[in-house]
């Protein structure tokens, strides 16, 4: 059983990265192999919305860019995972730019593919991290909630994090890791049963 990570802060180790850094601990406490994907230390082109924002990727095929940065590489990743966990910090009470850019384009080549798309059905953990004033990470949490919604994964736990509750969230991350390695050990419900 394999559980990744990503993590959209520049920081390899500020709030959004130990968050995640925690999930990990914890699936890999329950028998996880994991990995922790640092998001802004790699290449990712912005969606060009091209045929007018009808592109090919509309029809399940593969995006224009495919081979000009390192989108599928992080795809084929989650796609052979069992587990996914996504942490973002909190900009401007919403996800971090970088996590947009990659959300976006996943968003575009899994949704057409319906019930042949590589990362439907998989387990799911979100976290956002408001580590200024503490504020704007359920909005933050809500609006990854739509992607996850497109993306058909089965979200197991979403926390929103801030400044005041991060010692509160870091425990509970960890559990969570330790709960998603649990239940996909006992097998998740299948896309379907779960909507
Ligand atoms: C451009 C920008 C906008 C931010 N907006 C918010 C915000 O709306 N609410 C908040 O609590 N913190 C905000 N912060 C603080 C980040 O959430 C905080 O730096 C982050 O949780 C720390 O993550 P890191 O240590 O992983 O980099 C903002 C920071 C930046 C750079």
């Amino acid at each position: 059983m394999k559980i990744v990570a990503i993590q959209s802060s520049a920081g390899k180790e500020g709030l959004t990265s130990r968050l995640a850094q925690a999930v990990l601990r914890g699936a890999a406490a329950a028998g996880a192999e994991t990995e922790l994907i640092h998001l802004n230390h790699h290449h990712i082109k912005v969606c060009k919305a091209c045929a007018r924002g009808w592109g090919q990727c509309r029809k399940g095929q593969d995006c224009i860019q495919k081979g000009e940065d390192d989108f599928y590489a992080i795809h084929e990743r989650l796609a052979a995972a069992d587990g996914i966990v996504f942490a973002t910090p909190v900009y401007f009470w919403d996800l971090s730019e970088s996590a947009k850019v990659f959300l976006d384009r996943l968003r575009r080549i899994e949704w057409p593919r319906k019930e042949n798309a590589p990362l439907r059905g998989k387990a799911f953990i979100g976290i956002a991290a408001a580590g200024g004033s503490g504020t704007g990470a359920p909005m933050a949490i809500s609006n990854l909630e739509r992607y996850v919604s497109y993306l058909q994964l089965q979200p197991l736990a979403q926390l929103p994090v801030s400044r005041q509750n991060r010692d509160l969230q870091m425990a509970a991350a960890e559990q969570a890791g330790r709960f998603m390695a649990e239940q996909i050990q006992a097998g998740l419900p299948t896309w379907k049963e779960a909507w």
